[in-house]
């Protein structure tokens, strides 16, 4: 069936319309008049793939990627980099402009991304086969190579792909793009061969983890491996957050650093801190620091990441965000960085009744980002929103902004 795409939905899907009813389109682009096959239908919406280009649009670009058009891992490779970056700019704005009242002219323009194989980590399903899953499916695509992955993952992904992986469900690769690091995960529902993949893996990597009964253990190297953002050097053990896109993250913290703009008296509660990363980064320009994070094994991280980068003045807790009443200290400045949710209501609330005049919001949500400046900006002005582009070829989009209390 024909379709003209009118525009790309958050997701990057080509939106056209059949009969009326919206069709959301993979690998399409504003301006293509396309033959498309229905993948699923409801009584709203469709779904379907291109079969036949009769008009391309001239942001069409080659994907970089042979898996491109089955794989689910990326979303935008057909589209040219520079438009990939409008896009994104243009999906903050309506998202901002649809679920908030703020103003338009507070969102700055993107910055973009230098390096195209930029993950330090990646997800495997294993099955037969390892690869991502195809998009929206549990079907694997069997992979050689992920094209923006750093190099060194295609490394260790040959030689996966060469060894018997029996019992094994899924793989993670974690590698360090400052020391070589390089870490992998083997998740197993029933006992692995140990001895096997020792032996096979151990000239491949660094560290050999495996995860089964909801438990990491080590089975050789250290357990951990380490990068480095700026001038700190930040441990990362097997289940804790580190940004996947290490340059990148420099960029964002260095704009965090430009929105606290930071004095000697400061206390900065650093409220999701994952392994310290930021609260670190940030240390050497304020009085203390106050990392709360959930994850234990975080917190350990952050404890030894402050030690190795000899910071005196930062303390850290395991502690849920949605708990953070328990803490009786005040803050001159708040930085949350949470998971896609967003902040929940108790944590909403502590900021607003807080003596924080200050709040640097990281968010790699957009959408839960504006339900929750909806609620702040009674009490605080959002003076700016910076996208960052930090997972390329994908549609998420980074954001950091500035609250200031308002009087
Ligand atoms: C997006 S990461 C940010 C980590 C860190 N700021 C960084 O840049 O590396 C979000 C972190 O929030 C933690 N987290 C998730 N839910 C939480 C909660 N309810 N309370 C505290 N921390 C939570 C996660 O474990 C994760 O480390």
């Amino acid at each position: 069936m024909k379709v003209k795409i009118e525009r790309l939905d958050h997701q990057g899907r080509g939106i056209g319309k059949i009969n009326n009813k919206t069709i959301f389109v993979y690998n399409a682009l504003p301006s293509e008049e396309v033959d498309v096959e229905i993948l699923k239908e409801n009584k709203k919406i469709m779904e379907g793939k291109v079969t036949k280009y009769f008009v391309t649009s001239n942001k069409r670009v080659e994907p970089i990627c042979p898996y491109f058009i089955k794989c689910g891992g990326c979303d935008l490779m057909h589209l040219a980099y520079p438009d990939e970056l409008i896009y994104k700019e243009n999906k903050i704005r309506q998202i901002i402009d649809k679920f908030t009242s703020l103003p338009l002219h507070i969102i700055k323009p993107i910055v973009g991304n230098n390096n195209k194989n930029y993950r330090n980590k990646i997800t495997l399903h294993v099955d037969n086969k390892i690869g991502y899953y195809a998009k929206k499916s549990f079907d694997i695509i069997d992979i050689d190579t992920c094209y923006i992955a750093l190099p060194v993952i295609n490394d260790i992904l040959k030689k996966l792909k060469k060894i018997n992986l029996n019992n094994v469900y899924e793989v993670v690769i974690r590698v360090s793009n400052y020391n070589n690091d390089k870490m992998i995960i083997l998740k197993t529902k029933d006992s692995i061969n140990e001895k096997y993949f020792l032996e096979n893996l151990k000239d491949v990597v660094d560290n050999i983890i495996i995860y089964q009964d909801k438990k990491y253990y080590v089975l050789f190297g250290k357990g951990f491996i380490e990068d480095k953002i700026g001038n700190y050097i930040y441990k990362i053990s097997p289940d804790s957050f580190f940004q996947v896109n290490t340059l990148q993250a420099k960029n964002l913290y260095d704009k965090v650093l430009d929105y606290l703009k930071p004095n000697s008296n400061d206390k900065v509660l650093d409220l999701y801190c994952g392994t310290g990363t930021i609260g670190i980064y940030i240390s050497n320009y304020v009085s203390s620091v106050k990392g709360i994070e959930i994850n234990k094994f975080a917190i350990d991280d952050a404890n030894y990441n402050k030690k190795i980068n000899n910071i005196k003045n930062i303390t850290f807790e395991c502690l849920d965000a949605s708990k953070i009443d328990k803490i009786k200290d005040d803050f001159n400045s708040v930085i949350v960085d949470p998971p896609r949710s967003g902040l929940d209501k108790k944590t909403i609330n502590y900021l607003i009744n807080s003596k924080a005049k200050k709040i640097v919001y990281v968010s790699c949500d957009p959408i839960t980002l504006a339900r929750d400046l909806e609620v702040l900006k009674d009490y605080y002005e959002v003076i700016e929103i910076t996208p960052f582009d930090m997972f390329t070829y994908t549609y998420h989009v980074e954001c950091v902004c500035l609250l200031l209390r308002k009087n």
